[in-house]
């Protein structure tokens, strides 16, 4: 990645407790990071590392215990309505299981037409129509065959694709996308990674990758922060952090992958 490209996103000492006493959880421990515009970052840790917790507070959606974010070089401020529209204007997220994520009550073309409304777009129907068919196919889906169903009569890959299908729609500033390929096949996945690649490419769009793969990580990745319990252990590019991982858990995690482990013995 090159090194002129401004900074858009940066978190200080970023900490989230769950809890208290006994059952005290510290989720997020003193986190710093910095996401550069059109870079594509992956956070790679084990279940349970605190890597969705993380994003929910890149997100806004849970308030830090403390450390504080910077948006566009200034504090990120999210205390009005107008803030989080703004701010959800610029950020958008595809989650870990895609049916958390919609109104369950709403037919795709609805899910779909809620996108160029949020946008505060004026459109005819047949604008409308257009842009929501384009979405679509960018996602190899057919507009026609889904606009009429429910979310739930959409398998989960479907539903994944449908998810980019509104983030290109939006074409947001920042896109988190949290495990996007957990509910497909390695095909599929590979599609899915290709689009988000594309949408980067094409809007110079800021994409936070969320895994605990750290072989889909390297493949699509500038920039790899790995997180263990909480804490970022280690950072860099990603042919850095892969090929000379100097964390012992950067390293075990790499070991777990026998591809990436045999381009590491011979760097
Ligand atoms: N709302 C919550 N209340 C209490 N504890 C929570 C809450 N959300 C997460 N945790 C705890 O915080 C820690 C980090 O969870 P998180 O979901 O961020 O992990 P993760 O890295 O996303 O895991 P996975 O790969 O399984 O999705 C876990 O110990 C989890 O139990
Ligand atoms: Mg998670």
């Amino acid at each position: 990645m090159s090194e002129d490209r401004k900074v858009l996103i940066k978190a200080d000492q970023l900490t989230k407790v769950f809890g208290y006493g006994a059952g005290k959880t510290t989720a997020v421990n003193h986190v710093d990071f910095a996401f550069h515009e059109g870079e594509i970052i992956s956070i790679v840790g084990e279940s349970g590392s605190g890597k969705t917790t993380l994003a929910k507070m890149i997100m806004g959606l849970l308030k830090e215990s403390s450390g504080s974010i910077e948006y566009k070089g200034a504090p990120r401020k999210l205390g009005s309505q107008r803030q989080r529209r703004e701010y959800w204007k610029d950020i958008q997220a595809i989650f870990q299981d895609p049916f958390s994520s919609f109104n369950i009550f709403h037919k795709i073309d609805k899910l779909l037409l809620d996108c160029i409304k949020l946008q505060g777009l004026k459109l005819s129907k047949e604008e409308q129509f257009r842009k929501m068919k384009e979405a679509c196919s960018f996602v190899n889906l057919k507009f026609e065959e889904l606009s009429n169903k429910y979310p739930f009569e959409l398998s989960g890959g479907q539903m994944q694709r449908l998810m980019i299908a509104r983030i290109f729609m939006m074409h947001p500033k920042v896109l988190i996308a949290d495990e996007p390929t957990s509910m497909v096949d390695a095909c599929s996945r590979s599609t899915i990674l290709d689009m988000l690649l594309k949408l980067r490419d094409e809007n110079n769009m800021t994409i936070i990758f969320i895994t605990h793969d750290v072989g889909l990580a390297y493949y699509v990745s500038d920039t790899i922060y790995i997180m263990e319990k909480g804490h970022i252990v280690e950072s860099g590019s990603a042919e850095r952090v892969i090929l000379t991982p100097r964390h012992r858990y950067t390293q075990q995690l790499i070991s777990d992958v026998p591809k990436i482990h045999e381009a590491w013995e011979l760097a």
